[in-house]
């Protein structure tokens, strides 16, 4: 009897460990961006710090048909070719214009969205380093992009 006890005092111990656990990492930092029918993101500079977790929120404030008008978030690695991920992705459509062939340098990413709708993504800010994002539906990356940085 005295064994149970200790081992259900045990098994309390351990889901009160991992509840603290829980609710550490299901507290990220938010960061809201807006995206508009003019191609602009509300927020164009992220400071952040090594491994900690953002919750990026994409909110397209537009009116535009999605088809004309969608905007995703792609967050890229450091030294990311743009021009040539933006190429690749015109033709991705399928995959919220995040081809497959440049996978590799996707830190994180959202869907696309249609006027109205948001998306989010949650990840733990990478190495130290400038980290460009864009939206990568198909024209925008010129005028929709920024940089996070980690330090
Ligand atoms: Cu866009």
């Amino acid at each position: 009897m005295k064994n149970l006890r200790s081992l259900l005092s045990f098994a309390a111990a351990l889901c009160a460990a991992g509840a603290s656990l829980l609710s550490a990492a299901a507290a990220p930092r938010e960061i809201e961006i807006t995206a508009n029918d003019q191609m602009k993101f509300g927020v164009t500079a992220i400071e952040a710090k090594a491994g900690e977790q953002l919750k990026v929120v994409l909110k397209n404030i537009g009116t535009l048909p999605k088809e004309a008008m969608g905007h995703n978030w792609v967050l890229l690695k450091p030294g990311t070719d743009l021009n040539a991920f933006a190429m690749a992705a015109m033709t991705a459509k399928d995959s919220d214009y995040v081809p497959a062939a440049h996978k590799d340098k996707v830190v994180a990413f959202t869907k696309v969205i249609g006027p109205k709708q948001t998306a989010d993504v949650t990840f733990a800010a990478p190495a130290p380093g400038e980290y460009p994002f864009i939206c990568s539906f198909p024209g925008h990356y010129m005028l929709m992009k920024g940089t996070l940085t980690v330090k």
